[in-house]
């Protein structure tokens, strides 16, 4: 090898390598059912989990020889056509447990989706042109599933008590609040609101229409038909004024096409004394070259293969990508007219949460 600056390099893009080929097999075991039936059956020999998920004998082998490889899953032996596999200690939750808050399975899914939206950006990038977020196979179940396990463990028990004065607003049974959730996806931090707090008016908005009906499916399924609305609204545009005491932005921002006119959106709906709560991705805060840390080397590699293109839809949009640093949200919220912006006390891996007042 080269000089220690190519060894680097070499290596980083080798370990890029590995990822890609292990996520691509992630998305095979969780479309397939593999890791399921693994998990519910196991052990298995390769046949047994073969015809027990509807698969090919050889194909499941050489994939278990590579889950193992991986520590994904342990075996009984070194002679594949016999061994049993059982998926490796702590794999069920990452894999299987769709609530569990290490549930990773879908990043699967969303990569191999972004995978598949590859020859649409060799032209979006030459073009400048945007990559709908309609067009990404399976992107919003993919999107909704990564982000379901923080709303159901951690929403309403960590982070809302976390942001001073909101549960007792949110809990003021003489004056309901009335909550609306800005970008709400699947719909499952709505959802969720709704559940803990039964006194608020809470509505769900975003501008995708297959969002929209997941939600609504949601919800039903959740029993919460009665007490959660959601809308199809484009957030560019306006909203009634005032009225609304707490909005959210889970993790949304950063993908809109014009963020300053849905700021402006959110401001207009906010009665006087309303907050603004944006959950978006904890960037550093300045650019860091050359990153040893995988969470913002996934960040800033995501954007330009989902974020970005997914929020230009038309030449004038402007959105900003996956990397919002707070520098940016601060400058955006002054624009849009809130009076302030603070970072707000909530520690978490992927997310940093800020309170914008009006
Ligand atoms: C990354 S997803 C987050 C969804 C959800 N909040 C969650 O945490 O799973 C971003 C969402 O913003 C929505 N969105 C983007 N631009 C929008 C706009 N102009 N108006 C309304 N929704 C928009 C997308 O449809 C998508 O559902």
């Amino acid at each position: 090898m080269g000089g220690s600056g190519v060894d680097d390099v070499a290596g980083r893009v080798l370990a890029a390598a590995v990822g890609g080929t292990e996520i691509a097999n992630i998305y095979l075991g969780d479309r397939l059912g593999l890791y399921r039936v693994l998990a519910d059956k196991g052990p298995l020999t390769s046949a047994e989990l073969a015809l027990a998920a509807g698969c090919d004998e050889r194909y499941t082998r050489e994939w278990l020889q590579g889950q193992v490889v991986s520590g994904f899953v342990g075996t009984t032996g070194d002679d594949l056509t016999v061994a049993e596999f059982a998926l490796a200690d702590g794999a069920r939750e990452v894999f299987v447990d769709e609530l569990s808050p290490s549930y990773m399975a879908p990043l699967g899914t969303a990569m191999a989706s972004a995978g598949a939206m590859l020859p649409a950006l060799l032209d979006a990038f030459r073009t400048g042109a945007g990559v709908p977020y309609s067009a990404y196979p399976a992107g919003v179940s993919a999107q909704a599933a990564l982000n379901r396990p923080a709303y159901a463990n951690d929403l309403i028990p960590t982070w809302l008590p976390a942001i001073p004065g909101l549960v007792e607003r949110l809990s003021d049974a003489g004056q309901p609040a009335v909550v609306a959730d800005l970008g709400c996806g699947a719909g499952w931090s709505t959802i969720e609101i709704a559940r803990a707090y039964p006194h608020t008016r809470v509505t769900g908005y975003d501008g995708d229409p297959a969002s929209i009906e997941e939600a609504l499916r949601h919800a039903a399924d959740e029993g919460l038909a009665d007490r959660v609305a959601f809308h199809r609204h484009d957030l560019a545009e306006p909203l009634a004024q005032g009225g609304v005491d707490v909005a959210f932005m889970f993790e949304c921002l950063h993908d809109m096409g014009y963020p300053d006119r849905v700021l402006r959106t959110a401001r207009r709906a906010l009665g006087d004394g309303g907050s603004l709560i944006v959950m978006d991705e904890a960037v550093d805060e300045t650019l860091v070259p050359a990153s040893d840390d995988i969470v913002q080397r996934f960040f800033a590699n995501m954007s330009p293969l989902w974020c970005l293109p997914q929020g230009r839809d038309a030449a004038d949009m402007d959105p900003v990508g996956t990397v919002m640093r707070p520098a940016k949200l601060r400058q955006l919220a002054e624009a849009a007219g809130f009076a302030g912006t603070e970072v707000l006390p909530i520690e978490h891996p992927f997310f940093r949460f800020y309170r914008l007042t009006t």
